[in-house]
């Protein structure tokens, strides 16, 4: 959440900065604001609304080769011009953004306000700004490091200072910070997104670490009790195409992340399968054959739409492995005291890598002596190098901020797992193979399904005007239905509610009515017969119906619109029958004029509890 830029160098800063923000805008758009140095002074320019607000109002001459910039994603009070980042010191002579939460700023805040400091905005962000310009240290390092040792919580930061002209000082702890190495100029952003148009020669900051930024190169240093201690940081290049972060011909990001998934799934499965012993071939666990087989259970942790694709693989698991399995959201797993065991095999699932909550529950279980794996997305991330082992999703940058092919891609890393833990237990390597040529035929399987957009961009003009509907599935359905409804709330903002349709019955009945549709996922499996009965009493109720299944289903002579899907092997329906759900939601919202990569009050990469 927030994105912050900075750069140094020949050019004039403030449009290199709005270009970064607008790439980094998917990590919150409620404010933008970009700050230079200019002559002997710092100039601020920051508004409530979206960067192209900023863009367009921003003065003729901002000059400054020097400058930061933020876009925000509210935490301490609320969108407005003044609590918009970046924040000054009451004379102006520091300026600084920050990616983050600072948890005692109420503390630091009545501290500053007690010393006759006249705090202007009810951020946290801008006590930083008060602390650097109090400190009497003599370097701008030193200054950064002794606000720095104030704070508790998480930040990245960014740093200019008037007496300091020539450099930036950044800092990292619980999110992310890249350095990016151009020609006679320094790049930084929170987000690679915004540095590959500059430069694919990078530096990952630690937490923990800090450094100073010239136009020439970067130094960096550790902080710690005693100060700041210098630390060996180098830059290297990274094997990613700029073209990856464009929309192309799609009219947004979530259009192309959606029609982008047959590649992505391919690339995740490229290498991995086995097809001679019927099996996966995972190297990143770090597990052997014993270790694999002395599993006694999987627990899966996960948030939002990875929390249900979570459950999806624990099916997998029970299913191929007959290992007991369960999902639980990520956020609420650390509040129970969780029992840790030694041989289970805990999993968290992230396509930013640096969901809070999910990687607050990875540190509790290593804290405790547990073994987490993890399913990430973004290579190098937080949860990625908190864990002991994993398997990387290769889906490519995911933009829109509702995740579609990492998703996916989360299903077929499950399904690899399951996979190979079944082939070290009892699953037979007839049953392997027949999964592997299961997982071969998805790429193309979800290219017919992408083939049918039509069709549903038709129905979901029909859903989009309903202010309510519910998504309802059994077993292996019930977490498609679950994503469903999350999908489709999160871009149409309709309220869409997920149930087991065997529960339907036991109370939200009440509530069906010829203005309350339902989207059924019904797939050809040993619960058929036992679902189309319950839609035939959805349909009693005058409740329209939109039912996502496979070709050889009868529905009994029920009326209700169809969306086939082909059929996989049973155990990977799942993630055939989720895809049609994901256009459902896009072509609603557009239906409804909503911004589709950036819906409301949410952000990417929730890095706030
Ligand atoms: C929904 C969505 C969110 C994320 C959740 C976890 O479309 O994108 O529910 O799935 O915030 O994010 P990651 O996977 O980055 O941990």
């Amino acid at each position: 959440m927030c994105g912050i830029v900075g750069y140094l160098g020949t050019q004039r800063a403030a449009p290199l900065l709005l270009e970064g923000l607008g790439r980094l805008e998917h990590r919150g758009y409620d404010s933008a604001g970009v700050a230079v140095l200019a002559g002997t002074g710092i100039r601020v320019a920051k508004r409530a609304g979206r960067v192209r607000d900023l863009a367009d109002g921003l003065p003729r001459r901002f000059a400054g080769k020097v400058g930061i910039g933020h876009t925000r994603w509210a935490t301490h009070g609320p969108a407005n011009d003044v609590n918009a980042h970046p924040h000054t010191d009451a004379k102006g002579l520091v300026a600084v953004v920050h990616n983050g939460i600072i948890d005692n700023a109420a503390a630091l805040r009545d501290e500053l306000a007690d010393t006759g400091v006249d705090l202007a905005s009810d951020t946290d962000t801008e006590v930083l700004a008060h602390l650097v310009a109090a400190s009497e240290a003599e370097t701008l390092e030193a200054k950064v490091a002794e606000a720095l040792g104030r704070v508790e919580g998480t930040y990245g930061v960014a740093v200019l200072h008037v007496d300091f002209p020539d450099r930036l000082v950044v800092a990292r702890n619980g999110s992310p910070l890249i350095i990016g190495v151009g020609d006679k100029e320094m790049h930084v952003a929170s987000d690679l997104a915004a540095l590959v148009r500059y430069t694919t020669t990078v530096a990952h900051l630690d937490d923990g670490e800090m450094a100073t930024l010239t136009p020439t190169g970067f130094t960096t240093y550790r902080i710690g009790a005693g100060g700041i201690a210098a630390t060996d940081r180098r830059a290297a290049p990274v094997d990613i195409d700029p073209e990856a972060y464009d929309a192309g011909e799609h009219a947004s990001y979530m259009h192309k992340e959606i029609a982008e998934q047959p590649a992505a799934a391919e690339r995740v499965l490229r290498g991995r399968l086995d097809e001679r012993f019927g099996t996966s071939h995972l190297g990143g666990l770090n597990l052997d054959a014993r270790e694999l087989r002395a599993i006694r259970r999987v627990k899966i942790l996960g948030c939002g739409s990875a929390y249900y694709v979570g459950q999806m693989g624990a099916m997998l698991v029970e299913e191929l492995a007959r290992v007991p399995a369960d999902a639980e959201a990520a956020s609420e797993f650390r509040y129970r005291n969780p029992i840790i065991e030694p041989d289970t095999l805990y999993v968290a699932v992230s396509q930013s890598g640096e969901t809070v909550d999910t990687l607050l529950a990875v540190q509790e279980i290593r804290r405790k002596g547990g073994r987490v794996i993890g399913l990430v997305n973004v290579v190098g991330s937080a949860i990625a190098r908190e864990v002991d082992g994993g398997i990387y999703l290769h889906a490519g940058p995911e933009v829109a901020v509702a995740s579609t092919k990492a998703l996916t891609n989360m299903f077929l890393g499950f399904a690899m797992l399951a996979l190979q833990l079944g082939r070290v237990r009892d699953l037979s390597i007839a049953d392997g193979r027949r999964l592997i040529a299961g997982l071969e035929a998805l790429p193309r399987q979800i290219e017919e399904v992408l083939a049918g957009e039509e069709r549903l961009e038709a129905l979901a003009r029909k859903l989009a005007d309903a202010p309510s509907l519910f998504f309802v599935g059994r077993v292996r359905g019930f977490p498609v239905a679950r994503e469903g409804a999350q999908k489709f709330k999160e871009i149409s903002y309709r309220h869409a509610e997920a149930y087991q349709t065997s529960e339907l019955k036991h109370g939200p009945l009440a509530l069906i009515s010829p203005d309350v549709p339902t989207v059924a996922i019904v797939p050809g499996d040993e619960l058929v017969e036992r679902n189309v009965g319950a839609l035939h009493e959805i349909a009693a109720r005058g409740g329209p119906l939109v039912v996502v299944t496979h070709e050889d289903v009868a529905m009994r002579g029920l009326e209700c619109d169809r969306v086939v899907v082909p059929r996989s092997e049973r155990e990977l329906d799942p993630i055939l029958l989720t895809v049609p759900l994901q256009l459902l939601a896009y072509h609603a919202a557009l239906h409804l004029g909503h911004d589709i990569d950036k819906p409301r009050n949410l952000a990417k990469s929730v890095t706030v509890e």
